[in-house]
This record gives C-alpha cells, sequence and structure tokens, in this order.
C-alpha cells in the first residue's frame, strides 16, 4: 500500500498552484522545550491552508466530461478554498456547501474565487447531506476533502517535502487530523522512506474521531464534535485515511481548547505569523508530547495547516490562553469581611505575582468571597505552592482553573447573589454560533420557566455560551430537563458547580 501511495505522491501535481512552504524553526518554542521544534508553513499556501494540494491533485484526475458538469463539495472552508482556487485556474464551475457556523472569512474568501456557495445547516453533516443531494440532482461531479486516494496523494506532498528538506533525524512529526486526509498522505511518504520517524496524530479532544478509531479498531461516529477547531471538527475518520492510520500512525494525542488557545500564541511569537486553532493544534500537541515523554534534544517538526481565522476570535484565544499555559491560576478565596482584610489578603499573595482579576464580593458580616485570577508560573507545581500557602494563612481555597462555568461566565458576571431565595437550577448552554442565533436560543427557551439569571457574551468564538438561571418549582426538574433535552442545545446543569455556589 505504501509504494502504491508513494508513486501517487511523487507523481501528484500540485506545483502549478501550491507553494513548496519553508520548514522554520521556531526558536523561542526550541529554547523552551529543549528540543529542535520546526513548522511546515503550511498556512503560508495562497489559500492560507494546505487544502489546495489535495484539491487541485484530485480536480487535475478528473475527466473532461467530469469537469464540465461542474464540481461540488461540502466544506467547513478550507477544502473550500483549495477547492474554489482549483476551479478557477482549470476553468471548472465549482459550488460550495458550507455549514452556517463557517467563519465569515472563508465565506468571503471561497466566493472571491469564483465560486457559488450554499450555507446549509449548523454542521458539517447537513452541509455534506446537501451537497450529495445536488450531485444527485444536478449530476455535479463531487470532490471530496479526505476520503480520497488522490486527495491524500496531494496532502502527502507535504511529507515528501519534509523528507527532503529535513535530511538530518528527526524524532517525530506531529499532524493534525480531521477526516484523516493530511496524516495518511503524510505518514504514507515518511513510513516508506524513514520508517523510524513517528507519525503523532493531534485532535482536539472534543473532536477525536482517530483515536475512537484506533482505540476500537474501527472507524466510529463521535456522537457529538466540539467545533472551536472547526477545520478538524470531523465525526468519523474517513474510510481511506484509517486503512493507512491504522498501520503507519504511532500515537494521537489530544490537546483542549486551552492548550490550543496557547499555541496559537506560540506560533505568533516564533513567526508573527496567526494560526488558525486547527492550524495550532499540531503544536500543542507536540508541547504535550515533550511534557508526557520527556524528549530532550530532538528534532520535532509540526505543521501549522491553516491560518483562516475570523479576527473577531483572535479575542477569544488571547482571554483563554493564559490558562492554557496554564501560566494563570483562576481561584476562590474566601477572606473574613472587615476592615483591612482584603489588604492583608493581598499581602499573601505578595509582590512578586501578577493579578490578573479581582472580583471581591460581600458575602455576609462574617464573609466576603474572592473571585480571583493570578499569574503562575508554568512549571514546577507554582500554582500548588500558591494555594498552598493561601491555605496556610487560613484561607479557604477552591480552584476554579479548569471550571468551565467559572472562566466563561462568572468572570464576566456582575449582579452577585440574590437577597432571596429563589428556587433555581442553573444550566450552561452550548449553541452554533451565527448572526440571530441568541434570539433563536431565547425561542426555544419558552417562558414556562421564569428566567432568574442569564449571561451570554459573544467572544467570537464558534459556539455562543448562554448561562440561564430558571426558577424551578420543586420537584420540576425533570419536566425542565425533559424539556431542554428536545431542543437539543448541548447543556450542562451547573446547579451544584462550586464557581456558582460561591459567586452567584
Ligand atoms: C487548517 C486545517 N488543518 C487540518 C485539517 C485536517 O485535515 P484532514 O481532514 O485531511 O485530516 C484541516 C481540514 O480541513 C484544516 O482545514
Amino acid at each position: 500500500m505504501l509504494e502504491r501511495y508513494v508513486k501517487k505522491i511523487l507523481q501528484a501535481r500540485v506545483y502549478d498552484v501550491a507553494l513548496e512552504t519553508p520548514l522554520s524553526e521556531a526558536k523561542f518554542m526550541s529554547k523552551r522545550l529543549n528540543n529542535k521544534v520546526l513548522i511546515k508553513r503550511e498556512d503560508l499556501q495562497p489559500v492560507y491552508s494546505f487544502k489546495i494540494r489535495g484539491a487541485y491533485n484530485k480536480m487535475v484526475q478528473l475527466s473532461q466530461a467530469e469537469r464540465d458538469r461542474g464540481v461540488i463539495a461540502a466544506s467547513a472552508g478550507n477544502h473550500a478554498q483549495g477547492l474554489a482556487m482549483a476551479a478557477k485556474e482549470l476553468g471548472v464551475k465549482a459550488t460550495i456547501v458550507m455549514p452556517r457556523i463557517t467563519p465569515d472569512i472563508k465565506v468571503q474568501a471561497v466566493k472571491a474565487r469564483g465560486a457559488k456557495v450554499i450555507l446549509k445547516g449548523d454542521a458539517f453533516g447537513e452541509a455534506l447531506e446537501h451537497a450529495l443531494q445536488l450531485v444527485e440532482e444536478q449530476g455535479y461531479t463531487y470532490v471530496p476533502p479526505y476520503d480520497d486516494p488522490d486527495v491524500i496523494a496531494g496532502q502527502g506532498t507535504v511529507g515528501m517535502e519534509l523528507m527532503h528538506q529535513h535530511p538530518d533525524p528527526i524524532h517525530a512529526i506531529f499532524v493534525p487530523v480531521g477526516g484523516g486526509g493530511l496524516i495518511a498522505g503524510v505518514a504514507a511518504y515518511v513510513k516508506y522512506l524513514r520508517p523510524d520517524i513517528k507519525i503523532i496524530g493531534v485532535e482536539a479532544e472534543d473532536s477525536a474521531c482517530l483515536k475512537a478509531a484506533l482505540e476500537k479498531g474501527r472507524r466510529v461516529v463521535l456522537e457529538q464534535v466540539g467545533i472551536f477547531a472547526e477545520g478538524v471538527a470531523v465525526a468519523q475518520i474517513g474510510k481511506e485515511p484509517f486503512k493507512i492510520c491504522k498501520e503507519y500512525v504511532d500515537q494521537v494525542i489530544t490537546v483542549t481548547t486551552d492548550e490550543i488557545c496557547a499555541a496559537v500564541k506560540d506560533i505568533f511569537e516564533d513567526t508573527r505569523g496567526v494560526a488558525e486553532p486547527s492550524g495550532a493544534l499540531s503544536l500543542a500537541g507536540l508541547k504535550k508530547y515533550v511534557e508526557q515523554q520527556g524528549v530532550q534534544d530532538s528534532t520535532l517538526i509540526c505543521i501549522n495547516s491553516g491560518a483562516n481565522t475570523n479576527f473577531d476570535r483572535l479575542q477569544h484565544i488571547a482571554e483563554r490562553t493564559e490558562l492554557g499555559e496554564k501560566r494563570e491560576a483562576i481561584l476562590a478565596v474566601t477572606i473574613p469581611e472587615g476592615p483591612g482584610s482584603f489588604k492583608q489578603f493581598c499581602k499573601v499573595i505578595g509582590r512578586k505575582r501578577m493579578v490578573t482579576e479581582f472580583n471581591y464580593r460581600y458575602a455576609d458580616h462574617q464573609q466576603a468571597q474572592i473571585y480571583v485570577g493570578i499569574q503562575v508560573k508554568p512549571d514546577g507545581g507554582d500554582r500548588e505552592e500558591l494555594i498552598q500557602a493561601l491555605r496556610e494563612a487560613n484561607y479557604p481555597v477552591v480552584d476554579l482553573s479548569d471550571n468551565e462555568l467559572a472562566k466563561l461566565h462568572i468572570r464576566h458576571l456582575g449582579g452577585g447573589r440574590s437577597l432571596i431565595p429563589l428556587g433555581e437550577e442553573v444550566y450552561r448552554f452550548e449553541f452554533p454560533e451565527r448572526p440571530g442565533a441568541l434570539l433563536n436560543f431565547l425561542n426555544h427557551l419558552g417562558h414556562d420557566w421564569n428566567i432568574s439569571l442569564f449571561h451570554y457574551r459573544n467572544h467570537g468564538a464558534a459556539y455562543g455560551r448562554v448561562l440561564v438561571g430558571l426558577q424551578v418549582p420543586e420537584g420540576d426538574r425533570e419536566q425542565v430537563e425533559a424539556y431542554l433535552n428536545k431542543i437539543s442545545y448541548r447543556y450542562w446543569r451547573e446547579t451544584e458547580n462550586p464557581a456558582y455556589q460561591l459567586f452567584l
């Protein structure tokens, strides 16, 4: 199988439109991790992602009759841009079906390349269904984003370039995984030539379809798919990529949203380039691998696969970066209520640490609650030391650094506690973000229960995130949750969450 793929990769036509991108050393990261870290700059392609390679290679292999019928694809963005550019170059009519969550920057880029855009559904699956229906009805030629040998061969040219750009030893190559086209192509080429190099897939922890498939030994469909890194938000690994991955991928690492955000910053600091979340995924995985395996003095390569992100998303990314880097501790601290006690607390934190956030709220005559963000050093248990120091000074502390409710909502919420008992149940919701989504959400929520708390903030992220308190009469909780299950927004009950209990 490898030899067949290597031949296809060597014959792939990509350089009519794609560039051989640089493999640059990330000097800061190398120093920090005690390894040589190299970044393959696929963000510098004319469509700002590697996807042009597979799309173009597939398109040039089509017969004239197939081209004449026009091509169609379903894509959350980057394949769409690749296909639109390839179609324009070859004079073929292109239609792209995109889910409505697609960042506007990608929609506009596809339109600018002359393709027709149809926005359909909230997730990739619905867009795909519509595209396949149009293939039936209109006879368009379907160009798949990853599950196709010619697409895989096009993406495999990234691996081919790496092999001649870095003939010296390489410990591992880190590859972002969506449907698996890129990793399959890279693995096929690299393992054929230099089987000692580890191929490590990196997935967002809430869309880890390759990891799930490797664990089960067969392709599985994920029930829920996180869309923060929308370029890799795929529920099932491709059939053809999986044949290669199950033999030649050494390991899969999953990373959190915060870790991805931190990697966006790292890439910026080393290259001054802004990666999209899927593009920074591989560096997030590389960092985690070094932390877990303690690898030193080795050469590690990560593929920055794309840079198509909306500018307003950077706000959200920047906010979560410190947490992803474990440079910020979010703590709930109870201090005595009374003159001088706030100052005393600040003294315990000391002058050496930067306070990033401070919210103080009178709780009762005896106590006050403080929501505090404090900068800590990422390594060496600094956060634990800080918490220990506070506890030794007799302050009760709850560590909220990994508490989504605290990070997403509490830090932005004014209002504090209600003076009267409310009989409140609190739920946190996520829904695909797009204009009108909030109103839609409210319409779905109905008015059977009084809303006692509401927080929504547009993070420029793919999700809309809402915290809602509902006044639920005793015994009605099951009824509320049966209703919430019906409206099918992802939600979490947060009534018992310490961040809610302490601050609201
Ligand atoms: C920026 C970016 N990185 C990685 C991927 C994952 O590629 P694949 O679906 O071939 O695994 C995609 C897919 O669209 C992408 O857009």
